[in-house]
């Protein structure tokens, strides 16, 4: 979370290079925003709320051709004008994106230093302590590698001083990206933050410092060796940020999903059958897979553990990338440990993978982000092409982690000969057909006269049974997330056990039944909820007719692609619903959609 840019060039639109930084990096984190630039001395302007707003503070024609610029997703310290960066020190200016963790300590010892600090931000310590070591010795590039033996945590940092006109940067488990362009050269918390005016980008590993000047950059290690760059083009077609005429990104994302499934399963489909088999894994191996992910990746996780374990019969154990790096894990040689991350990066999910990979076991990384860091370390990455997904909440890298995790249901299933010649034609024709279904879905239903009935109400709850109970969960959490309704995803039948006291004269219920087998006992459970006055709303793939107030039909397809179609009426019911509470839906409070401290 929090994003950081920074720019040393020959222009002088240096202001306006850092601000079309930010406000690339806004998905970050949106509390407060700030840069810092120099013209003779270091100049700091700050402002609370969106980039839109620190835009409106900035005088563009000052001539400045360095600077450093910060969004920030509050952690230490509440938000406000004295704790949003950049941060200042003696004769240090410095942005950061991590967490400090033994800043307390740190403090405590500049304190008795004749240090005063402003602020409650871990940052403005990280300042100090970069300060104090500069002063100790001199130069800057020793006291980066001190500053770096002695914190604890996670930090990429842009740091200014007083005295040069260069920027420096380090980092540890939060993301950083150098890059050159024919003006200057950059440093952001993401490739789209510069690509508009960089050319060529490189990810700083950790334990390398960054001197980025003007017209050069050079890399340190710890010893202050020099090291070897390596600059790779930037791919420029993935970072389209146009709306395309859709109100917000969401929508248009959701409408982009026909386009990234045919993108995400086509390379592995070529040949049919045969060419998943070779570009793909051998999974049979494994007797047991454990999913780690965080959010909607998590939710994905949950759909694919109901998909392998039926076709596949593998067990497989889902868990939350938090938990999961802190507890006891019961893997071993013939276990698969699977990461799923749109961004590649988010902490908790790294730490997991991380923990796996020392712990020896195999890991695979389903992910949307080319160069992240899961996408470097993990053994295997199996790549979806969601391409940019610029909305906070997540909607077709959601879908496209699902058919990746389908796609490797379907080719284990086949590699242990669960699946005939027959139903593997069938499921290959429901793909090529799934696009065109997956857009009627969107288009062919009335999503906001159920807005309409339902938006108004502080409490919604979401059922299914098996696999669309791990649909109810994603349901229920994007409505959350971006309509600040309270939802709640229940599995049908334990809805009875206490939660169904707050069913009320009109509390909606949406019911998910799209499990053959499962249909009619979650019915059963919508007639329960009917009787004591909830106002029902069916999403379903079957033409039976219940008691809904409101029900939505979507095409039935094999039980594998199944979920694909199935999410779009909650992600588009949701999506109006926000809309009718005229909710920030692409940025909604206290969210952010890279999360990169625990
Ligand atoms: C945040 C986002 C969610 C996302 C989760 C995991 O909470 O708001 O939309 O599902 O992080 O992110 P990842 O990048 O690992 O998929």
């Amino acid at each position: 979370m929090c994003g950081i840019v920074g720019y040393n060039g020959k222009g002088n639109n240096t202001l306006r290079i850092l601000i079309d930084g930010l406000k690339a990096l806004e998905y970050r984190g949106y509390d407060s925003a700030g840069v810092a630039y120099k013209n003779n001395e270091i100049n700091i302007v700050k402002s609370v709320g969106k980039i839109n707003e620190l835009e409106q503070k900035i005088d563009f024609d000052i001539d400045t051709c360095m600077g450093i610029g910060h969004t920030r997703w509050a952690t230490h310290g509440e938000v406000n004008l004295t704790n949003s960066h950049p941060h200042h020190v003696g004769d240090v200016t410095i942005v950061h994106n991590g967490i400090i963790e033994n800043f307390n300590e740190i403090k405590k010892e500049l304190m008795n230093n004749g240090y005063k600090f402003n602020t409650t931000t871990d940052t403005e310590i990280a300042c100090g302590l970069i300060d104090y070591y500069y002063k100790e010795c001199n130069d800057i590039k020793e006291a980066l590698v001190k500053f770096m033996d002695k914190v604890k945590g996670s930090y990429a940092l842009g740091v200014m001083t007083k005295d040069s006109d260069t920027i420096y940067s380090v980092r540890k488990d939060s993301p950083l990206i150098i890059a050159k362009g024919e003006n200057g050269n950059f440093i952001a918390s993401d490739t789209i933050a510069v690509s508009k005016y960089a050319d060529s980008v490189m990810y700083l590993e950790e334990n390398i410092i960054a001197e980025i000047t003007n017209d050069s950059i050079t890399l340190f290690d710890k010893d202050l060796k020099e090291v070897e760059s390596n600059f790779k083009l930037i791919d420029k077609s993935v970072d389209n940020t146009d709306k395309c005429g859709y109100d917000h990104y969401m929508l248009k994302e959701i409408h982009e999903q026909p386009k990234v499934f045919r993108d995400t399963v086509s390379p592995y489909l070529e040949n049919g059958i045969d060419s998943l088999i070779d570009t793909m894994p051998d999974f049979t191996k494994y007797n047991r897979i454990d999913i780690v992910a965080c959010g909607s990746a998590y939710h994905t996780g949950l759909v694919g553990k109901s998909l392998i374990e039926e076709f596949a019969d593998v067990p497989v154990n889902v868990e939350v990338a938090s938990e999961y790096r802190y507890k006891k894990n019961f893997y071993d040689d013939k276990t698969l440990v699977i990461v799923v991350s749109q961004s590649g990066e988010t902490a908790d999910t790294l730490a997991a993978l991380r923990k796996a990979k020392d712990d020896n076991i195999d890991t695979l990384a389903i992910v949307n982000v080319e160069g992240s860091t899961m996408a470097r370390e993990a053994d295997v990455l199996l790549k979806i092409k969601a391409g940019r997904e610029i909305a906070v909440a997540t909607t077709k890298a959601y879908s496209a982690q699902v058919a990746m995790l389908s796609l490797i249901a379907l080719n284990l299933a086949n590699a242990k000969g669960n699946i005939d010649k027959e139903e593997i034609k069938e499921i290959l024709k429901d793909i090529k057909e799934l696009p065109v279904k997956i857009e009627n879905t969107i288009l062919n239903s009335d999503y906001t006269n159920i807005a309409e009935a339902i938006y108004k109400n502080d409490n919604i709850f979401f059922i299914g049974r098996g696999i669309d109970y791990a649909l109810s969960m994603e349901g229920s959490l994007k409505l959350k997330e971006i309509s600040y309704i309270n939802s709640q995803a229940y599995a049908a039948g334990e809805l009875k056990h206490g939660t169904i006291s707050l069913i009320e004269e009109g509390t909606p219920v949406i019911g998910i039944l799209t499990e053959e087998d499962l249909i009619l006992k979650t019915i059963s459970n919508i007639e329960e909820v009917k009787s004591r006055g909830a106002v029902t709303i069916g999403v379903t793939n079957s033409d039976i007719n219940s008691k809904f107030d409101y029900k939505i039909e979507v095409p039935k397809v094999h039980k594998l692609l199944q979920p694909l179609l199935t999410v779009v009426p909650l992600q588009l019911i949701s999506y109006e619903v926000a809309k009718l509470r005229e909710c920030s839906i692409d940025q909604p409070k206290n969210l952010a959609k890279s999360v990169t401290v625990e």
